[in-house]
């Protein structure tokens, strides 16, 4: 049940990963780039030649400085300066619910448990833009395994910190406060769903959701839950902050899915950030092979 069921071709290897980088540093030397960033996202890949655009990581500029967390702010740019001093130690996780190991996890023990590994994953946003993420982290799975999770359990609800004090508007801004998401216990049980920790090697910034949290690469960005404080294994499917805030448009599923409209806009394309031509959605954000076979048999346009 727990086996890795990721083709290696989803997980770029080390050597691959740097060659990348050194490839980017060395686009970034070309006069192309340097006459698109005028009118465009500042990034390097911008100079790289077609054929190498495919999925080459995004910069950790634009990783870190174009960031939803409503918490904090509405306004992308404006993240990462209004997190900076957020504070994220000390840190626990609360592992809880329909399992026979429930256990309050200090973060720097959760760490050393559940070494982190790399994961370069696309990360499709429901606005319809992407990005290309070279994430830290180590599969959900591992922790669930952990936990035991009883016959009952049939979800995984997380649940975001509340800290008004430090967050400015948990206290404003009219949302179900604090940010919660849910999976289909399956879904979290996949080996692609992963708990990250960390990127391009180093610890998560606060604007990219350290200590902890979720990356579901087939789904849209909003399930990928930040802040991470509860993990809690229920009987019934939980609710979550946008499927709360407007049912219509947000639905539980939330994958990725260029053939279903989100209400007030098309999501057959999308654009890459540092991109100039927009490009064709994927069904599951490119992660059909993997994850698929979890949705045999249902409409995924009912179960939006
Ligand atoms: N998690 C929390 N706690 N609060 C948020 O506002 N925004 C979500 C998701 N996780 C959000 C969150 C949305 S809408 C997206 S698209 C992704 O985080 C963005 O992740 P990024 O800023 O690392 O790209």
């Amino acid at each position: 049940m727990f086996r890795s069921n990721i083709p290696s071709s989803e997980i770029a290897p080390k050597e691959q990963y740097l060659s990348r980088r050194d490839f980017i540093k060395a686009a970034g030397f070309l006069g192309a780039g340097a006459l698109l960033a005028a009118c465009a996202p500042k990034s390097l890949t911008e100079a790289a030649p077609v054929s190498v655009l495919a999925d080459v990581p995004n910069s950790l500029e634009d990783i870190t400085n174009y960031n939803n967390y409503y918490e904090f702010s509405y306004d992308k740019a404006a993240v990462a300066k209004l997190a900076k001093d957020f504070p994220t130690r000390p840190w626990s996780v609360e592992v809880t619910g329909m399992i026979n190991k429930p256990k309050t996890y200090d973060i720097e023990d959760l760490l050393k448990q559940f070494p982190s590994e790399e994961r370069i994953y696309r990360l499709r946003c429901v606005e319809a833009w992407s990005m290309v993420i070279p994430w830290m982290g180590f599969p959900l799975a591992q922790l669930l395994a952990a936990a035991e999770p009883t016959s009952a359990a049939k979800y995984v609800r997380f649940v975001a910190v509340h800290d008004p004090e430090n967050m400015p508007l948990q206290s404003s801004a009219s949302f179900d406060w604090p940010y919660q998401e849910g999976l289909r216990l399956d879904e979290a049980m996949n080996d692609l769903t992963l708990l990250a920790t960390g990127l391009y090697g180093e610890p998560l910034p606060n604007q990219s959701g350290a200590p902890l949290r979720l990356v579901v690469p087939w789904k849209y960005g909003f399930k990928s839950i930040k802040g991470i404080v509860k993990i809690e294994l229920t009987d019934t499917k939980p609710s979550t902050l946008w499927n709360t805030a407007s049912p219509r448009e947000y639905g539980f599923y939330s994958n990725v899915n260029p053939n279903v409209s989100h209400p007030r806009w098309s999501q057959a394309s999308e654009r890459r950030i540092g991109e100039l031509a927009r490009r064709p959605t994927l069904l599951f954000n490119g992660y059909e092979k993997e994850v698929a076979h979890l949705y045999d048999g249902m409409d995924l346009a009912t179960n939006y």
